[in-house]
């Protein structure tokens, strides 16, 4: 059997620490380096980190003996010894290193979203393209124990067709947690609408396809800087299904953070909310799955194994995501982004 698949990360906040554990734990690859800007989180000190989802608990310092540690990503992705580069810097520094990392001929996994704009995005995927080496995308969500039950119940077509879909995200800001506050600054992260609603508009894209327009409406400025910080978008796809997203990270500082949907079709009801998953068919039954892929309890955990996976085996990565759908989704954010400040609808150029 080949050895384990040598990783540097780059950034050591949320995701990277995420990302780290995970690597540990799935056993394929090996952490031999690592960057951050901050050098106390290089040392193993990451208590000041925080996020949304998971408990945490980095009270303890960290080992990082045997790990290189750099804090300059572009030192970490001159090591020869290197072979996949984990991108897990705030959003507008993904394409800096995600171009220098595929040029110097590594496999790279970048967190969502993949840059800071659509023509980063097309940059980044066109050099993917290029590049003999494997490149994903964190849209996690994809490989989401329920959102994948539902995705392959759904297009298994036994629930016919989809009549109507909600797919929402709300969640407190980290105002004030995260490193310099980059989230609050809508050029750094893109505000709500890039950093936490993405996630919806791609599924909509996932489950049913390219939308031809959006209308979208949205809250600005009330905890970024004048970014979308909430927002709600109908997605026309030229028939009579209503499809809809809703996602913002205005609530107050206590509010829980909430994913969920409702998939309505022709035979039967699809819904995850706080109060768990279950499909509720026409005729009465109903079924309540509990979806873990593979025993990986989350979509983290599936999008990396798979990633480790595919470079071992030497195969494409597009089981569930392709670059060119990481172009799609982006380009529909634009266009939501569009709707908002022009108060009309909008249609998407793919
Ligand atoms: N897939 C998901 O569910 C998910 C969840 C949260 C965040 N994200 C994405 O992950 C990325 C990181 O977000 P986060 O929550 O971890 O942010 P964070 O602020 O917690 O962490 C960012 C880290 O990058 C470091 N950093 C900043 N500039 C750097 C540089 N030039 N070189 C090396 N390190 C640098 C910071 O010190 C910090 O440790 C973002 O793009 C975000 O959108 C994805």
């Amino acid at each position: 059997m080949r050895n384990k698949i040598k990783v540097g990360i780059i950034g050591l906040g949320f995701m990277g620490t995420t990302h780290f554990q995970i690597h540990q734990q799935l056993g394929k690859s090996e952490i031999i380096a690592a960057s951050d800007v901050d050098e106390k989180k290089t040392r193993g000190d990451w208590n000041s980190v925080v996020g949304n989802i998971g408990d945490m608990d980095y009270s303890k310092p960290v080992d990082m003996s045997g790990i290189k540690t750099y804090t300059d990503g572009i030192e970490l992705i001159a090591n020869p010894e290197i072979e996949l580069v984990d991108i897990c810097v705030p959003t507008y520094l993904h394409e800096k290193f995600a171009l220098a990392a595929l040029r110097a001929g590594k496999h790279v996994f970048c967190e969502k979203p993949i840059g800071r704009t659509l023509k980063e995005a097309i940059r980044i995927t066109e050099e993917a393209e290029k590049s003999k080496k494997l490149f994903s995308n964190g849209l996690c969500v994809r490989y989401w124990p329920e959102y994948r039950h539902a995705f392959e119940l759904y297009s298994s077509g036994k629930l016919g067709r989809v009549i109507s879909a909600v797919f929402k995200r709300v969640s407190p800001s980290i105002h004030g947690n995260a490193w310099e506050d980059w989230f609050m600054k809508e050029e750094l992260s893109g505000s709500a609408l890039l950093d936490l609603h993405l996630h919806d508009t791609d599924l909509v894209r996932y489950f049913f396809g390219r939308p031809v327009s959006v209308t979208s409406f949205g809250v600005k400025g009330f905890r970024s800087d004048n970014g979308i910080d909430h927002i709600v978008t109908n997605y026309d796809f030229g028939n009579d299904t209503l499809i809809m997203t809703e996602g913002g990270w205005d609530p107050a500082k206590t509010t829980p953070f909430e994913m969920s949907f409702q998939i309505v079709c022709e035979k039967g009801t699809i819904r995850f909310s706080e109060l768990g998953y279950k499909v509720m068919y026409e005729d009465g039954k109903i079924e309540e799955p509990k979806p873990a892929l593979d025993n990986l309890p989350t979509g983290w955990h599936v999008e990396i194994d798979y990633f480790l996976s595919s470079i071992l085996n030497g195969t494409k990565p597009d089981k569930y995501l392709s670059t060119a759908e990481m172009r799609d989704s982006m380009a529909v954010v634009e266009a939501e982004e569009l709707s908002i400040k022009e108060n009309r609808s909008v249609k998407i150029e793919y």
